[in-house]
């Protein structure tokens, strides 16, 4: 018997592979490959108070080894997700955790505050880079990553999650200020701000001229980034940027990751969270690990 679990702010996970926000829409794209069951969690699509028809395209563009986005935040807004779309992801027994985003402090806190009996885990979005207002505002300041999250902290007392942007200068710091403000998790990398151009109109590709990177390239900068927040904070970690294998989720967790998500890979490969899970578990027997947290190493390999 192994035992993979995790916990995260008091909530048992059967397994640290969960799938990341806006990677997996509100689930239903997906529910023909495998059974959601088999995942530790699903985060669903970032939401808003309300509801969002994201930016003009182009949304999505490939580059050599991942994507540069900027969907925008597209959404249903909070009560239309509560009304239509959790009903569908209710139907599994797997944990789920919301996605928000806010333009102010109220807003985070009214939202977690008509959440909380809703779903399993709030995960503050305080790092998106394709919006004007709110989001990596919000992110880019300790100082208002503590405020934001000890606001919201007020409201609710369901597990909550904050999720950090990679474009700061000392992710250790953004850390520690959620964690001082009662986050009981970290999680990290949201998308590295990107660019491109297109050559022969002679302007930016996207209509805001930046965009979100991840997929594969951003693998080891999201690696060191957990490395360096597995070394400031004492709250579990969940890794992502890149994670395409078992192997990299492996990675991951010696750099001090509790749990891994999977985000961009869903996009090309939709069974990567079956295939990593299925490899973590194989990679325990054969080294005869039988608790997961024997793979994590404190504070992040040396
Ligand atoms: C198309 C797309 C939409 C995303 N939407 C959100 C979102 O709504 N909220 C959020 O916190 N992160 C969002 N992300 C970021 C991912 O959840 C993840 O943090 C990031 O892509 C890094 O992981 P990856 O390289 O495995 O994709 C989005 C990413 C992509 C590619």
């Amino acid at each position: 018997m192994i035992d993979m679990t995790v916990n995260i702010g008091g909530r048992r996970l059967k397994n640290p592979v969960l799938v990341s926000s806006g990677t997996f829409g509100f689930g239903k794209e997906y529910s023909n490959f495998y059974d959601f069951n088999l995942l530790g969690a699903i985060t669903v699509k970032g939401i808003t108070l309300k509801p969002r028809k994201g930016n003009k395209p182009p949304r999505i563009m490939e580059t050599s080894a991942g994507i540069l986005n900027s969907v925008g935040l597209e959404n249903p807004g909070l009560y239309s997700f509560i009304e239509n779309e959790l009903p569908f992801l209710k139907k599994y027994s797997v944990p789920i955790i919301a996605n928000i985003s806010g333009n102010t402090i109220e807003e985070y806190s009214l939202m977690a505050k008509e959440l909380n009996e809703h779903v399993d885990f709030i995960e503050l979005n305080v790092s998106c880079p394709n919006v004007k207002e709110g989001g990596i505002t919000f992110g880019t300041k300790p100082e208002s990553v503590y405020e934001v999250t000890r606001e919201v902290r007020k409201v609710t007392n369901i597990p909550l999650i904050v999720k950090l942007s990679p474009n700061v200068t000392d992710i250790g710091e953004m850390a520690l200020a959620a964690e001082n403000a009662g986050a009981d998790c970290i999680s990290l990398i949201n998308t590295l701000m990107g660019m491109a151009i297109d050559i022969y109109n002679r302007k930016p590709f996207f209509n805001n001229v930046v965009a979100g990177l991840s997929g594969p390239a951003v693998k080891p900068i999201a690696l060191r980034m957990v490395w360096q927040v597995a070394q400031k904070v004492n709250i579990p970690i969940i890794g992502m940027g890149g994670i395409s294998n078992w192997q990299d989720a492996i990675e991951f967790m010696m750099a001090g990751a509790d749990a891994i998500s999977i985000g961009t890979a869903n996009f090309y490969n939709p069974l990567a969270p079956k295939e990593v899970l299925e490899g973590i578990k194989e990679y325990m027997i054969e080294n005869g690990i039988n608790d997961l947290r024997e793979i994590k190493i404190n504070g992040g390999v040396k």
